[in-house]
């Protein structure tokens, strides 16, 4: 296939008990159907809540999506990972909820080849937890990116690297929104060995699209809500959506797009009904 058209959804945080959010869902669907791309990548936080059965609804309804998917977990999917500035997780990520991921929605990392590109798909919630799986995923990491074959890389996680820059500094007010500092250091380490391209993110509700050296930046904005700003500050652009992209083999192409009747709820006004 010499070009291959992949579709970024993300932060859909379905839940039986919010049909609003259905509804936005439902939306992007009947685009994903009028667009018929190669694959959709659901880049986390499938479900509202990291509690009950809401990944398990949310995992009912993608798979009635009429194209393949993908999926990473978020951590209203498996719970957070911990920081050394930021509050400690209500729910920190464990074995326990990544196998239960496992179970509902399948496999937490993965790595394909298309057009000439090797995508590779990270769960970014064990990163600092010092769980098992956090190693075994680097060691995982590493071979898949021995096995580039000088192909352009595209990532895909839940989190976003950093806000502007590979340093910037953990802050205790920002810190649940990025990788934390010491894994980040260690994945920009072995992605500096391959031909890093695009770094695909979602979690932070806002779309953004921002250059670093050679490596181009999307925040995918979420499926379903905004957070306010009493809870987050404007960083890019509060609005609803999702992100397409056309990988040619050498180059890629990004479009921002909405669906149509994709509505912005506030996520306010949502626990308020
Ligand atoms: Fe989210
Ligand atoms: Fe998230």
């Amino acid at each position: 296939m010499s070009q291959f058209r992949l579709t970024q959804i993300s932060d859909t945080h379905l839940a039986r008990r919010l049909p609003t959010l259905t509804e936005n869902f439902h939306r992007v669907s009947a685009h994903i159907d009028a667009t018929r791309p190669d694959l959709v990548i659901n880049s986390g936080d499938l479900a509202f809540s990291v509690e009950g059965d809401d990944l398990a609804f949310a995992r009912g309804l993608h798979a009635a999506l009429p194209v393949p998917c993908r999926y990473l977990p978020g951590n209203h999917d498996i719970g957070d990972n911990p920081t050394t500035a930021g509050p400690t997780p209500a729910h920190q990520a464990s074995e326990q909820d990544r196998q239960r991921y496992i179970s509902t929605v399948g496999e937490d990392r993965w790595r394909f080849d298309e057009a000439g590109w090797c995508f590779i798909g990270l769960n970014s919630l064990v990163m600092n937890t010092g769980l098992a799986s956090e190693a075994e995923q680097f060691d995982w990491l590493a071979s898949e990116l021995g096995r580039a074959g000088g192909k352009p890389v595209a990532l895909f996680l839940h989190k976003p690297l950093y806000l502007d820059a590979p340093d910037d500094p953990e802050l205790a007010a920002s810190a649940i929104r990025y990788v934390p500092p010491a894994p980040r250091r260690r994945l920009l380490e072995l992605l500096s060995t391959v031909d890093l391209r695009l770094v695909a993110s979602g979690h932070v509700h806002q779309r953004r699209d921002f250059t670093y050296g050679r490596v181009r930046h999307v925040w995918a904005p979420a499926v379903s809500f905004l957070l306010p700003e009493r809870m987050q500050p404007v960083i890019a652009l509060k609005e609803t959506g999702l992100v397409e992209y056309r990988f040619t083999p050498d180059s890629f192409e990004v479009r921002h797009v909405r669906a149509a009747g994709q509505v912005d709820i506030d996520l306010d006004s949502l626990l308020k009904r």
